[in-house]
């Protein structure tokens, strides 16, 4: 079985990732680090803005679809992972899902000044896309843990306990 975090940007899929899978002493995948490879583009917004959204999109649904036949891995999804459920469907295949649920208080906070996000560059369109994606990352999660005002260890243990 694999562990799936989804989540909003600046959710902090990535270091919970880290952690969890330290602590379990298994492999840690981050689906956006894939897409890069396999896109031979130097950065996410590289590729949004030389091959655009669905091209990266595209690329996401292969990464998914490879990740179910992987095994024992913590996978850190890109924040749009859920907009496809064909990609939930696959990630499901070997795994459970657990929603790092953070406010877009928090979230604001955590991604002030970087530019590394297309999608988090205009915070108003942002805003909406975290009130429309938040019922999709509850509605595919096996297991839902809030972040705000927790430390990674916590976020860990709230995990292991759950799943
Ligand atoms: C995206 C989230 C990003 C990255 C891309 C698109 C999204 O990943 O995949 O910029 O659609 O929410 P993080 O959630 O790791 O920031």
């Amino acid at each position: 079985m694999n562990i799936i975090l989804i989540g909003f940007m600046g959710s902090g899929k990535s270091s919970v990732a880290a952690a969890l899978s330290r602590k379990l002493k298994c492999r840690c995948i981050e689906t956006d680090t894939a897409i890069l490879e396999r896109s031979g583009r130097k950065s996410i917004k590289e590729i949004f803005l030389l091959d655009g959204e669905m091209r990266f999109r595209e690329m996401e649904m292969e990464i998914a679809k490879k990740m179910s036949s992987e095994s024992d891995a913590v996978i850190s999804t890109g924040g749009g992972m859920v907009i496809n459920k064909i990609c939930i469907d696959y990630l499901k295949r070997n795994g459970k899902v657990i929603f790092l649920s953070t406010s877009f208080a928090e979230i604001t906070r955590r991604l002030q000044g970087d530019d590394t996000r297309p999608l988090f560059a205009d915070r108003e369109a942002a805003q909406k896309l975290f009130a429309f994606r938040k019922r999709l990352y509850k509605q595919y999660a096996d297991v839902i843990t809030d972040t705000d005002n927790r430390s990674i260890d916590e976020i860990i243990n709230i995990i292991l306990k759950k799943i």
